[in-house]
């Protein structure tokens, strides 16, 4: 298994890249699913989850293929399908295959998606994304661990979610495009990576109204065509590479990011004492003038801070003057990373939903284990400012969601090689 070797104490600087969304981009080659024509895709990050994905995509006979070099292009066709069944042993490893399933019984009438089961952040059911499915006629059987809707064709229905849910609205979104009549989804999440996937639907041919707010219209419609779509940039790995560039008092300024996709985060670090400023188009310039100050956090559904910049905001408390309150309200269980970095040398306290950090502690180096995908980049980050060397291990997790990020560090200047 693969681990990080990390010798901490390195200022970064310089300039890093910003890949395209993992989260956009999945959802987005799940819609692939919805038309027979070609749809080609620009910006799609290389990292586990989306390969996940393509062979998810491929064992039901789509066609894809991916071109590595830039612009990180993937065309995916699916004229016929021979399975429309997503099996245990993909979704086991990456939830998101559950996106197929809206698609799937949209197009086919039917499909069979494992249950994901609970996961290391907690139980995440997807109850929200089948009662809405039924709501639109789909007949749901639960049997074996695996999900199995039928429908001859859905019918529009009006939706309310009863929390928000970013990959329940997605595939509600992409279940209602091809639905008999309206279709209305409120307290839909409001997610850039939502609505990054209505434009690719409505490139499509997909007629909805209002995504990017809390109410989205669709009416459905026959038949949907090939399209291409440049995929939106990944807004959570910009935002770690900010922390990277302010924890390490480094100056380094981020290309092909979205800033206004960052507002929370951005509004957050310059409470910290943290100088982000605008430069060209889709660039950010991260610097810390003075010293890091504590500020408090709390994680909230888009457009509020995103529980996906938790955990490597955790990793900046522990650098920062003060006492910094962080309340965990998406997630039940999120705070794995803490114990690592108590490990470290970080003074932290867990109660439920709270954490609360004393800073700033110097780190100190040691073996530590990565629980999810953003934990293991807040166990990186905390690494970078550790004094000697730091064992980040089951790097696997950030393989996930991060394109070559001991790359783009080192390219930065930081001591940081897989072993
Ligand atoms: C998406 O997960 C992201 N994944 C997650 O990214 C992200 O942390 C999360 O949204 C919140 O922003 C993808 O986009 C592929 P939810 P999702 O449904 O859609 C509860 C990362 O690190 N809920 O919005 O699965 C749920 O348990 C990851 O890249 C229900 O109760 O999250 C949670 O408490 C991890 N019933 C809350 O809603 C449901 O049917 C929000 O979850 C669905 C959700």
């Amino acid at each position: 298994m693969d681990k990080f070797k990390i010798q901490g104490g390195r200022r970064l600087e310089g300039t890093v890249q910003i890949s395209g969304a993992k989260n956009a981009a999945l959802p987005i080659m799940a819609a692939a699913l919805l038309t027979s024509e070609k749809v080609q895709l620009e910006n799609i990050p290389r990292v586990r989850d989306i390969i996940t994905m393509a062979k998810l995509l491929a064992h039901m006979k789509a066609h894809v293929v991916a071109q590595d070099l830039p612009p990180s292009a993937m065309t995916i066709q699916t004229e016929q399908i021979s399975h429309t069944e997503a099996p245990y042993e993909l979704v086991k490893t990456m939830r998101a295959s559950v996106l197929t399933l809206g698609p799937l019984v949209a197009r086919f009438g039917y499909a069979r998606v494992s249950l994901p089961g609970g996961c290391a952040i907690g139980a995440r059911p997807i109850d929200l994304h089948i009662q809405a499915l039924e709501k639109m006629g789909a007949k749901i059987a639960i049997e074996h661990g695996y999900v199995e809707a039928r429908a001859e064709r859905l019918r529009g229905a009006e939706i309310h979610f009863e929390k928000i849910t970013v990959t329940g609205t997605e595939n509600i979104l992409m279940a209602a495009v091809l639905a008999e009549g309206e279709t209305v989804l409120t307290n839909a999440a409001r997610e850039p990576e939502v609505t990054d996937l209505a434009e690719l639907l409505v490139k499509m041919g997909a007629k909805i109204e209002g995504a990017g707010t809390e109410t989205i219209r669709v009416r459905g419609v026959e038949k949907l065509c090939g399209t291409s779509h440049r995929v939106i940039p990944d807004r959570i790995e910009a935002g770690t590479f900010l922390v990277a560039g302010a924890i390490t008092g480094g100056e380094i300024l981020l290309t092909s990011c979205e800033p206004k996709h960052l507002t929370a985060v951005i509004e957050k670090l310059t409470a910290c004492g943290v100088e982000i400023r605008a430069e060209g188009e889709g660039e950010l310039r991260v610097r810390v003038p003075g010293k890091l100050t504590a500020a408090d956090v709390t994680t909230e559904e888009y457009p509020g801070f995103a529980t996906d910049m938790q955990a490597q905001y955790m990793t900046l408390a522990t650098q920062a003057q003060g006492t910094s309150v962080i309340t965990e309200t998406i997630f039940e269980n999120r705070f794995m990373h803490a114990s690592e970095m108590v490990r470290m040398g970080a003074s932290i306290e867990v109660d439920g939903r709270k954490a609360v950090v004393h800073g700033p502690t110097p780190l100190s180096g040691t073996t530590i284990i990565a629980s999810d995908l953003r934990a293991s980049a807040s166990l990186v980050l905390a690494g970078l400012v550790a004094n000697n060397t730091t064992y980040v291990d089951r790097v696997y997790h950030i393989d996930r969601g991060y394109e070559r990020i001991e790359n783009k560090l080192r390219d930065l200047g930081a001591h940081i090689e897989r072993l």
